[in-house]
């Protein structure tokens, strides 16, 4: 994987109008993003496959756009009070701040790639003799390097579950982890960080409340779900989507916008009765890999990531992990949530909030299956998947952004191929038969072949060149961002090309088929 991918991300992103650092005239702030207008036309097309996919192709699944500020109860019934947090490490010569957990990751990660090392070295020295098992069953500085990964997972897995931070602090020291900034191992005692964002609700100091910022918009739901049953007359099992932002005071925000303090989720809680959650859990994973390999993405680059430790809430969990430029990361998670979050939201208000389920003819409080994904997460994947730099035929390059077609920010380019004798006038025209259905842009500067690679740099599926002949005819040119390669259709068949690759529905009916 080019180890600059990432870096290259970051700057096309800039340059070509996707994603700004925000507040950049004051020095930015740190993981805090602003979409710029290519940024918000693609964002927002995500965000609708999502919701189209969960409300229009599902009956029993309806929507919600609850509040960001909710009772400060809601985080004390949901466990989020006591128990969201990261530990956190000072390193007190770099004054660097670090999760304690992921330095132990990153040092177990270490000892993972000496493994992968040997293992190439022996299948060099090998070649088709080499037998991969029997090689890391039996060589000595193999089994040597997995006995130490073992042993410093179970001393962590041990510390974090009895919440022993003492013990997690002497594991530091223990294995001698240094900090990358200042190279030395003088640490901190690791303590409690609680990664909501608090502030107040109310202008005098004795009437104010505490609020938090929503870490989750799943709360939301939970809070609404007998209310929305009852009005959009659903029954079990149902499903309420909801899109908005959350914001989480994360101690280690990198990776540009997979790790944000202030972020978007797409999240769907799925009602159900207790006892089918496995099933229906299990359909829910499928379902939603489904939807991401429905955008053209190759299979290899999803992974599935059982949970082995659960949080407080599921009885099973599992990621839908993407290929980043830095690795394998969760991009979605799928919890089967059990009744933990409905059952202390009724003990902590005192209201019943059961379902009265008609067939079984009983009250109960439904179990729930969720998924939930990042939509700047989302983003993350399409940028990661899609950026390329092409060597061509003749030698030169180019940069093009193959972004699925129906969620590219702009569907078509149109290009009069002079900035003379009514070609622009003639391109106008043209164009209003589609700024009612697709974003579409218009480009009369520089040559053609630069308009072209304009296009192709912020994933323009098609460009639409109008000439002499056009005027004459009603045909044009039309290239295609993918193959660049070129011929003349009329206009009705441009008409054609829209319905059928370019619009979301395009993509919602080969998910539905
Ligand atoms: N309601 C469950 C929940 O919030 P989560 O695994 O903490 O679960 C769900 O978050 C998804 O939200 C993640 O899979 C990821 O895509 C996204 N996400 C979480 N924290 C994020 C952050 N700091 N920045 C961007 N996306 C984030």
């Amino acid at each position: 994987m080019d180890k600059d991918a990432l870096k290259k991300i970051i700057s096309h992103s800039k340059e070509y109008g996707f994603i700004f650092p925000s507040s950049e005239i004051y020095e930015g702030l740190n993981a805090i993003y602003d979409y710029a207008h290519n940024g918000v036309l693609l964002k927002n097309n995500i965000r609708e496959y999502w919701w189209k996919s969960m409300i229009q192709l599902n009956e029993n699944i309806v929507g919600i756009d609850s509040a960001i500020f909710m009772h400060p109860k809601t985080w004390v019934a949901s466990g989020h009070v006591d128990a969201f947090n990261d530990p956190l490490i000072d390193n007190k010569d770099s004054k660097k701040r670090y999760r304690a957990d992921v330095l132990i990751e990153e040092y177990i990660e270490k000892l993972n790639s000496k493994v992968q090392k040997e293992i190439s070295k022996a299948e060099k020295r090998f070649k088709e003799k080499f037998d991969k098992k029997q090689f890391t069953e039996t060589n000595p500085r193999v089994l040597e390097i997995t006995k130490s990964i073992e042993d410093v997972k179970g001393k962590m897995i041990l510390a974090f579950e009895n919440d022993d931070l003492p013990a997690v602090k002497k594991l530091i020291d223990d294995l001698e982890i240094k900090c990358p900034i200042s190279g030395t191992c003088n640490w901190t005692e690791v303590r409690q960080f609680n990664l909501m964002f608090n502030t107040k609700l109310g202008a005098s100091e004795d009437s104010s409340m505490d609020l938090y910022l929503r870490p989750e918009t799943a709360q939301g739901i939970f809070l609404n779900y007998l209310s929305i049953q009852k009005t959009s007359r659903m029954k079990i099992p149902f499903g309420i989507a909801q899109t908005g932002k959350a914001f989480r005071n994360e101690i280690v925000a990198r990776q540009f916008i997979f790790r944000m303090r202030e972020f978007e989720q797409m999240e769907m809680q799925f009602f159900i009765q207790p006892g089918t959650q496995e099933d229906c859990f299990n359909q829910w994973k499928k379902k939603r890999l489904d939807w991401h390999l429905n955008l053209g993405i190759k299979p290899n680059s999803f992974r599935y990531h059982d949970h082995d430790k659960l949080a407080h809430y599921a009885d099973a969990a599992c990621d839908i992990e993407f290929l980043f430029p830095f690795g394998f990361r969760e991009l979605e998670g799928i919890h089967s949530r059990t009744d933990f979050d409905l059952k202390s939201h009724e003990k902590l208000s005192g209201k019943k909030i059961q379902y009265f389920d008609p067939v079984l003819d009983k009250n109960y409080t439904p179990y729930v299956v969720e998924t939930s994904i990042g939509l700047d997460r989302m983003f993350l994947a399409i940028l990661s998947n899609s950026l390329k730099n092409e060597i061509l035929k003749d030698g030169s390059s180019r940069t093009v952004m193959s972004i699925p077609r129906p969620l590219a920010p702009n569907k078509l380019a149109f290009l009069p191929l002079l900035k003379k004798d009514g070609l622009p006038e003639y391109t106008r025209k043209i164009m209003r038969d589609f700024i009612h259905d697709i974003n579409i842009v218009y480009d009369e500067k520089d040559a053609i072949g630069r308009r072209y690679r304009r296009q192709d740099a912020i994933g323009t599926p098609y460009c639409i060149t109008i000439d002499h002949q056009t005027i004459e005819d009603d045909t044009f040119t039309i290239r295609d961002r993918d193959s660049m390669e070129q011929r003349r259709i009329k206009l009705s068949e441009l008409k054609t090309i829209v319905d059928s690759e370019l619009i979301l529905k395009s993509l919602l009916k080969k998910l539905d088929n």
